[in-house]
């Protein structure tokens, strides 16, 4: 019997990664471990909580103003006593984030092959999104096999000179969590508050966008919000503290924003799903709002998921106070501009991809 080890850290490693990890578990010729380091705490756990997952580790790494060389730092010396003990045939990692990269090279020190869920996405540019886009490239180099969303991915890990035969087109896991969760008759009282109104879903909380950026982006909303008055918004915000200071500062005293605790998946599948548009600089939202056909406006310089923006969901905003205004305002005030935006497309996948990557590893 082989053994797979999956290793993820924060929220939306886990919301793609759970699909996975219970497909897994239902294959009888798999031992399946579960090891969660614990860059998020709060925010992991409600994942962990939704979809049923007890791991068999968790390194707990996380603390206050955790930064890139303590998370780094941190995983590699906990998380190697745990692949010694287990010495799983394969590790499994997820995305772009400081788990993901840091395990990988652990792997890498071990010798344990290391299969690469979401591989391929890339914006050529080291820093943006920072560390992000360094992170991919440098597991693309360690992982033996990659599991690449969409056929664009494939392509860019091939012009990496990667082996062909190690590149497998799965879709999204995303997708096979977000068929589960949306539900038409979902009920919520802040949904209740934004009735008769066009709710605007806002998160926010990319590394490169702290500071002034977010101060741009944030400024831009509220002059939007203050110009119209049948629009509510609500924002389920990020545990990070810094993000929270400057929230609270520019649109903590509206009382047509609601700003909220971070929500678990199921409920933020379904306010996506009852929202009118969305401002980010997420990147799971990217993938997920093609599907229920919500316009997203990505408050990013660059994405590497150029997918939905040919699909007309996303469009990039960057983090110019006057570029956000006007957009955001255009989408409001523009029906065929918000109606061109709003066509459902399928550019992430069907549903299945983690019965597809199993099938793979079986
Ligand atoms: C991390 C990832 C980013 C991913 C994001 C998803 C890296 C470098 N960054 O960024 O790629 O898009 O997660 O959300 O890997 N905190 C809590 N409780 C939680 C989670 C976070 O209190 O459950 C606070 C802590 O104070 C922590 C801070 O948020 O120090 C920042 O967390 P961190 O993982 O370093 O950065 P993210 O911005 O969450
Ligand atoms: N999400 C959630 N609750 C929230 C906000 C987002 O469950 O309050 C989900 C969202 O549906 C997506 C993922 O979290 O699946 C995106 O996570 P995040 O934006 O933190 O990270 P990124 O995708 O940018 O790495």
């Amino acid at each position: 019997m082989k053994k797979i080890m999956l290793v993820f850290g924060t929220r939306p490693e886990g919301i793609k990664m759970a699909p996975v990890v219970n497909e897994l578990k239902r294959r009888k010729n798999i031992k399946t471990v579960v090891c969660v380091t614990g860059q998020h705490e709060e925010m992991l756990n409600q994942v962990l909580d939704i979809f049923h997952i007890k791991p068999e580790y968790n390194l707990h790494i996380m603390k206050p103003k955790q930064t890139l060389f303590s998370i780094t730092n941190d995983i590699l010396q906990k998380i190697r006593p745990v692949l010694e003990n287990e010495k799983p045939d394969i590790v499994l990692v997820h995305g772009d984030t400081s788990t993901t990269f840091s395990t990988a090279l652990a792997c890498y020190y071990e010798q344990i092959p290391v299969g690469h869920v979401e591989a391929g996405l890339r914006t050529h540019n080291i820093y943006s999104p920072f560390p992000e886009e360094f992170n991919r490239q440098a597991v693309s180099i360690i992982s033996k096999y990659n599991f690449a969303p969409t056929e664009l991915a494939k392509k860019n890990l091939i012009r990496e000179g990667k082996n062909p035969e190690s590149i497998f087109v799965t879709g999204n896991t995303a997708i096979d969590a977000l068929k589960k969760t949306v539900n038409e008759e979902y009920y919520n009282e802040d949904l209740e508050w934004a009735k008769g109104s066009r709710l605007i879903l806002i998160t926010a909380h990319r590394r490169e966008n702290l500071g002034e950026h977010m101060e741009h982006m944030f400024k831009a909303i509220r002059r939007v919000m203050d110009e119209h008055s049948d629009v509510k918004a609500i924002y389920p915000i990020h545990m990070n503290p810094r993000v929270r200071n400057i929230a609270e500062s520019i649109l903590g005293d509206d009382n047509r924003i609601r700003i909220i605790e971070p929500l678990d998946v199921l409920d933020f599948h379904n306010f996506m799903n009852h929202s009118y548009l969305i401002l980010t600089d997420s990147g799971g939202i990217q993938e997920e709002a093609p599907s229920l056909g919500k316009p997203v406006l990505v408050m990013r310089d660059t994405t590497e998921r150029p997918e939905g923006v040919k699909a007309g969901t996303l469009k990039l905003v960057g983090t110019n106070e006057e570029k956000i205004y006007r957009e955001f305002t255009r989408l409001l005030t523009d029906k065929s501009e918000y109606e061109k935006m709003s066509r459902t497309a399928n550019p992430y996948g069907d549903g299945f991809a983690s019965k597809r990557i199993a099938d793979i590893l079986e």
